[in-house]
């Protein structure tokens, strides 16, 4: 066994002389920095260095993932190094050389399982072999799907660089709120999502010659659905070609599932990854990231690094600390370059990522889960692994969805590690003990349509005339409570009526790419007269991240510009506010800028406006504008009633129908008031239940909004816990369907 902490024999033999003599001044000097010069020269005579950094975290090496026994240990060479141009990486990567057999092989069979190790280039190749091959003639697509936003548009405008086309023109994606695509268009990049929304349009998927699902072993509840749609479509359309692509593992399933559908295996090229995890449990672990990034830049040869945090909110606060640290080292570390990758990340920032790192720097990436599969990033020697992602969670019984910080999977533990291994052997420090390793995480991530709301797709799959959907062909079915759920809470919005048939309400909501909640909210607007309101609202709610701009320097300054947007009666009212005073100062940069608001998130609001309104003016509903809050706010209510909290008499909020306890978020306008009755837009889990987005609305509009949802009764102060005497029957008829 070795430990992590650096030996100097053992790197000597790895780097060239002047690498060496350069890697000793390093050393010498970071020892200056905490011991002196003179403690530093008798530190530097011992055998093994201490860490100079002030604090440390011990690891210990547990194991090496192997690499493939023809590969030999390498290091990044400098050909490896340097920018090779567009062809000879094509042709370097292992899917290269089965090109023609995977032509033939496509030829031959309707549907094809591929299995490959990401970075084979399944996902930017693939789709060029087929055009090649003949595929995108008489106007035919080609479509590829990706779980992730980030994946569509980044490996879009990778091919169309290697295509060397213009993005959008002969190669394009299309994701939520954003098509980049064209007539010309033959290679089409686009998210599960998407792809099911065009079923809508094109229920045989006519102008496809062949569909892709990629990143099938991410199962997506989007991924899953399709799985069902595109094999029955498949048994109609014989010359509809099928590619069902994963990273590992579940090959043998999709076989099964596609009626024992030929597996098509991309041999790998992997080189061994070594293993350490932490002595002890690291309880702060953006902390403990920080540490372990200097760590490495200090005691490890060049190489850049791979980190998976949770999110944009993480990722943010690690980079500032980052940044803050390498500041104060100045000269004394070689240059560290720091780059953001998660999915609200603006895309000029993405395509950072894949520029080569400057001669003698070293990079970091901070990436989400996004950078496990979907994203390759060339060059990446060490990965550091807090063991964590945020994770969907539904509670069936309830209702109740939240977002979580969760431990990862075992195999996505290991597909994170073997990242390091791509170019050259790696390292893998993973943020927790090797005990927490085996036992404490789960083999495999339970597929998402077993734990998220299922709303949004049984509406989908209503509009597209499937009707029995207890009986849909799903790879794993969702549990029977929360199909009934979504069936219930569609039949409370009045999207579907007392026999599980689409509305024609319900057949408008599912126009609009957003949650049945959203959806009804937008179209109860028409009735309350105040469109325009609500279509800022909901572009304004769509935009994932803040959009509040608060520098670490000037946290005061933008507190106080925070508050000043305010309004009575909720934060969707803030949100309003802040859209029509951007609006007013001619969409000014500026004006963000002085008023502690972030342009990007407010440029996608004022795209996810137009696309919303473009939709809205489908479906008929003028834009009209109305001063009455209490109009925009029963219009919201419409929507989100599910969302209910009351407050109860020791002072803490409830929610109506399940009593469950939530608080309201410390960022929100209401936080200092007490309101009777509240509506949320979702619920956040982080130490407490969390409510974000709340508005204050009065509890006679729950019965004007939602009469199928709440009776009298359940407003009164009463604690009555009991279902309502005809539920059981009603519900049968619902789920009965046909
Ligand atoms: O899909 P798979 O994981 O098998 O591989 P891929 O995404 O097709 O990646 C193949 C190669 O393309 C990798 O070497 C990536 O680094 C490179 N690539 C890139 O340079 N820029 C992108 N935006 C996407 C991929
Ligand atoms: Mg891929």
């Amino acid at each position: 066994e070795m430990d992590f902490q650096y030996e100097e024999t053992d790197e000597k033999e790895r780097m060239p002389n002047s690498e060496q003599r350069k890697w000793e001044e390093d050393q010498m000097s970071f020892a200056q920095l905490r011991f002196g010069a003179k403690d530093a020269a008798k530190k530097k005579k011992t055998k093994e260095y201490e860490i100079i950094l002030d604090d440390q975290i011990e690891f210990i090496q547990d194991h090496a993932m192997p690499g493939n026994q023809k590969e030999k240990e390498e290091r990044l060479t400098e050909t490896q190094k340097k920018k090779i141009s567009i062809e000879e990486t094509k042709k370097s990567l292992p899917i290269f050389p089965f090109k023609q057999d995977l032509i033939n092989a496509v030829r031959e069979h309707q549907v094809l399982i591929i299995e490959g190790e990401t970075g084979s280039g399944k996902t930017t190749q693939i789709p060029q072999y087929l055009k090649h091959a003949g595929f995108t003639d008489d106007n035919m697509k080609i479509g590829c799907t990706q779980p992730r936003r980030v994946a569509a548009m980044s490996v879009a405008a990778r091919v169309a660089e290697e295509l060397g086309v213009k993005l959008g023109n002969e190669v394009g994606y299309s994701i939520r709120f954003e098509d980049c695509t064209s007539e010309r268009t033959q290679i089409k990049y686009m998210t599960d999502g998407m792809l099911l929304r065009e079923f809508l349009g094109e229920p045989d998927l006519q102008s496809y010659s062949v569909m892709i699902i990629d990143e099938a072993h991410e199962r997506t509840l989007h991924t899953d659905v399709l799985f069902g749609l595109i094999k029955d479509i498949a048994r109609f359309r014989k010359n509809l070609k099928l590619l069902i692509s994963s990273a590992t593992l579940d090959a043998q399933k999709f076989s099964e599932f596609f009626d024992d559908a030929p597996i098509f295996r991309i041999p790998g090229r992997r080189y061994p990854v070594d293993i350490y995890y932490t002595k002890a449990p690291e309880a702060d672990y953006i902390d403990a990231c920080v540490v372990t990034i200097l760590q490495i830049h200090v005691t490890q040869p060049l190489g850049d690094i791979l980190v998976f945090l949770t999110g944009q909110e993480e990722i943010e606060v690690c980079n500032e600390i980052l940044t803050d640290r390498c500041r104060r080292l100045g000269s004394q570390i070689r240059e560290l370059v720091i780059l953001p990758i998660y999915s609200n990340l603006p895309s000029d920032m993405q395509a950072k990522i894949f520029e080569p790192t400057p001669p003698g720097a070293r990079k970091v990436v901070l990436a989400t889960n996004i950078a496990e599969t979907s994203l390759t990033i060339d060059n990446i020697i060490y990965v550091i692994d807090p063991g964590f992602c945020k994770e969907n969670s539904y509670n069936a019984r309830t209702g109740m969805e939240s977002l979580i910080v969760t431990p990862i999977s075992k195999a996505s533990a290991n597909q994170r590690a073997g990242r390091a291994g791509r170019v050259a052997a790696g390292k893998c420090f993973r943020l927790y003990t090797a005990w927490a390793y085996k036992h404490e995480l789960e083999d495999t991530q339970r597929p998402e349509i077993q734990r998220v709301n299922l709303g949004n797709v049984v509406l989908l799959l209503k509009s597209l005339g499937i009707n029995d959907l207890i009986n849909f062909d799903f790879l794993d079915p969702p549990p029977h409570e929360t199909l009934v759920l979504a069936l219930e809470q569609l039949y409370a919005l009045g999207a579907l009526n007392h026999l599980g048939e689409l509305t024609k309400l319900g057949r408008r909501m599912a126009e609009f790419p957003v949650d049945p909640m959203m959806g009804k909210m937008i179209l109860a607007s028409e009735k309350y007269k105040c469109s325009d309101e609500i279509l800022s609202i909901a572009a304004m709610l769509s935009v994932n991240s803040s959009v509040f701009y608060r520098p670490k320097d000037k946290i005061i300054h933008a507190d106080t510009a925070r508050k000043n947007f305010f309004v009575p009666g909720g934060d969707h009212l803030t949100l309003l506010n802040i859209y029509k005073q951007w609006t007013q100062s001619g969409y000014s940069d500026q004006w963000c800028y002085e008023n502690f608001i972030q342009k990007r998130s407010m440029k996608r609001a004022r795209d996810v406006r137009e696309q919303i309104e473009g939709l809205m003016q489908r479906v008929e509903i003028d834009i009209v504008s109305n001063d009455d809050t209490a109009q925009i706010r029963k219009a919201i209510t419409a929507g989100y009633f599910y969302h209910t909290a009351k407050l109860s008499e020791n002072g803490q909020y409830k929610t109506v129908k399940h009593h469950q306890q939530v608080m309201i978020h410390p960022n929100s306008s209401l936080f200092e008031d007490l309101c009777r009755w509240l509506i949320y837009h979702e619920l956040v889990f982080t130490t407490k239940e969390y409510m974000r987005q709340t508005i204050e609305i009065e509890s006679s509009w729950l019965l004007e909004v939602a009469p199928h949802y709440y009776k009298a009764k359940d407003l009164e102060d009463a604690k009555s816990k009991k279902m309502p005497k005809q539920r059981g029957k009603a519900r049968d008829e619902l789920v009965g369907g046909n």
